[in-house]
Parts: structure tokens; C-alpha cells; sequence
């Protein structure tokens, strides 16, 4: 069965991706990562970050509510002790990079692209935990903004560029244009949607940030509505996220119009998640009789 895909000039065995922050070099122990088409890795800005104050996850019906904030270590350290554990895993590397501005998009791309381990860069506009510099907020909420900081990343590299948007906005058709317009190789959506809960014994908010992003099942209605209106608008591909938790919600974004999805949450239920919705796509496929994967890629009857 042919399952491979091509996202700009990258090509992955099969559609299915690790989403960033949900995959760390410890499921190499729990999953064959060398089975899926990619791995998105944990978002990684130039200097180290501490991220929210705690509570930073929470558990809601149907989903669960983050407020990491992008801890990470910092671009030294992902070169010099994450990428070196990643050679010899067969699959697609992919780097997610943030920045305060787009001097540090750019130094990140430039960085990461002489790196033989990365295979890609998606350039993560849409956290909402953090903000950018940029006067709006969040690089994602301000058209202008995604396309000078898309724009500059694209001047910095070769490799293929991914931009993962927000869905926290009104028409992410006006936002999947400008990444387009500025050069992105594809479109990754979507991030997490902007969420409270509070503790009603403490009267608190739940997170220590008070509000988070949330994921899981909850979000995949409004993710896949997102998928769809952007597969319209643009004529790159986009690549499906959001609540994916086994294959026959893959092959909904599929349907839908999604060139390859990527899996979030369902990691922190079943670490091996990723690989069986590879293993189910592909049962499907031959259950129903379909050539390969590309034919199933927009194949959503209408009317
Ligand atoms: C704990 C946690 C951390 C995340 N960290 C990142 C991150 O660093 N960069 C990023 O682009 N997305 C991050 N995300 C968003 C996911 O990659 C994904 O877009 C989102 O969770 C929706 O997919 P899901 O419903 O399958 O989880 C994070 C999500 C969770 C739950």
C-alpha cells in the first residue's frame, strides 16, 4: 500500500506525524517512531524558558487544558543533546521554532538548517501562552505579522517550512493566504483553542495562567472545520490537527481535504497512539479498496 506524502519537497512514509510538546526522546522507548512519517519536536526558542506558573495542565470534559508557555532549553542544548539521540531513528525530523520577533525566527531557521538531523522547520505562530512583541499579541492573531515573520523564516532556509496556525481567530482563510503568500511550504492546523475551567472549591482558576489551550477530542469539530475552509483557500497542503485519537478521526482530516495530520494529546493516553493510527489508515485502505493515500486526500463526497 503506497501511504507516502509530500509536504513541499520533503517526503514522509506515510502521513502521520508526532504534533510538538506531545513527543519527547523518552517515547523512544514506549513507540517505533521509525514507523511514522514524522516527528514534530517540542517548540524551541534561542534562550531557555521556564514557562507558566503551575498548575500548567488540567484535565476538562472531553479534552485537557495547557498552559506550558514553551518551557524549553534553548537552541544549544536541543543541538548539542536532543538531535544527537534522534540519529538513526528512521523518520522525518521536523524542528518547531518560536521567537519574540522575526530576528529570532530567523536565527533559529538559520541555526537549525545546518543541522543534518533537521529534516524541516515549522515555525509555531500560535501558542497562546506567550506573548510575541508584537503590539496585537500573538504573531498568529495579526496578518501582517504572520507574513513578515513567515517571510523572513523562508529568506533563511532551504528546508521545508511548515507554518502551524491559530485557530483563535475569525477567518483562518485570511491567515492560511498570508503564510501562503509569504513563501510556507504548507500549513499545519491547529494549535490549541483558548480555554478557562475553574476549581469551584477554591473558587481559582485551574491554571496557574488562568487560561490555556485546550486539546483532545473536544477541539477536532472546530479543528476540522478549520482544515476544511483552508484546504479551499490555499493550494498548498495543510496538515491536520487537533483531537486526532485513533485512525478513523485521521481519515476524517483526510477526507476533509488534509495532505497528513499530526498527534497531540492521544500521546499522553497511549504512547504507541501514533503508530496504530498508521496501522489503521493503512487497514482501512485496503478494506475499502483504495489505491494508495493520495486518493484519499479531499476525497469528502459533497451534495
Ligand atoms: C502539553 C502540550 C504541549 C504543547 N506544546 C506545543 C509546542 O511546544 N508547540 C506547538 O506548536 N504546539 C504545542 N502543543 C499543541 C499541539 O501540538 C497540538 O497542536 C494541539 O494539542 C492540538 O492537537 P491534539 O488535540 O491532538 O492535542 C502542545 C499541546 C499540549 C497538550
Amino acid at each position: 500500500m503506497n501511504m507516502a506524502v509530500k509536504i513541499g519537497r520533503l517526503k514522509l512514509k506515510n502521513p502521520v506525524m508526532a504534533a510538538s510538546g506531545t513527543w519527547g526522546t523518552d517515547y523512544l522507548e514506549l513507540s517505533d517512531a521509525g514507523k511514522l512519517g514524522a516527528v514534530v519536536l517540542k517548540t524551541v526558542t534561542l534562550e531557555s524558558r521556564t514557562g507558566n506558573r503551575s498548575p500548567r495542565v488540567c484535565e476538562t470534559a472531553s479534552g485537557m487544558l495547557n498552559s506550558i508557555g514553551l518551557e524549553n532549553k534553548g537552541i544549544d542544548d536541543l543541538i548539542e543533546n536532543k538531535l544527537p539521540r534522534l540519529n538513526g531513528i528512521r523518520t522525518c525530523i521536523i524542528a518547531s521554532i518560536a521567537g519574540d520577533d522575526k530576528r529570532e525566527f530567523k536565527e533559529l531557521a538559520v541555526r537549525l538548517s545546518a543541522c543534518k538531523r533537521v529534516d524541516a522547520i515549522e515555525i509555531n505562530l500560535s501558542c497562546p501562552n506567550i506573548k510575541y512583541g508584537v503590539n496585537e499579541g500573538l504573531i498568529a492573531h495579526n496578518e501582517k505579522a504572520v507574513y513578515t515573520t513567515v517571510k523572513a523564516v523562508r529568506e533563511a532556509t532551504k528546508l521545508t517550512l511548515i507554518t502551524k496556525l491559530s485557530p483563535n481567530v475569525t477567518d483562518i482563510k485570511v491567515f492560511a493566504c498570508a503564510a501562503e503568500a509569504a513563501g510556507t511550504d504548507a500549513i499545519a492546523l491547529t494549535n490549541t483553542f483558548i480555554g478557562m475551567a475553574v476549581d469551584i472549591n477554591t473558587g481559582r482558576p485551574m491554571l496557574g495562567n488562568i487560561t490555556g489551550g485546550l486539546s483532545g477530542p473536544a477541539i477536532k469539530p472546530m479543528s476540522l472545520r478549520a482544515v476544511w475552509e483552508a484546504t479551499k483557500a490555499v493550494d498548498i497542503p495543510i496538515i491536520g490537527i487537533g483531537g486526532i485519537m485513533d485512525y478513523k478521526d485521521a481519515i476524517e482530516f483526510m477526507l476533509c481535504g488534509a495532505s497528513a495530520i499530526q498527534v497531540g494529546t492521544a500521546n499522553f493516553v497511549n504512547p504507541n497512539s501514533t503508530v496504530e493510527i498508521v496501522e489503521g489508515i493503512e487497514a482501512y485502505l485496503k478494506r475499502k479498496n483504495i489505491g494508495g493515500i493520495g486518493k484519499l486526500i479531499g476525497a469528502i463526497k459533497l451534495g
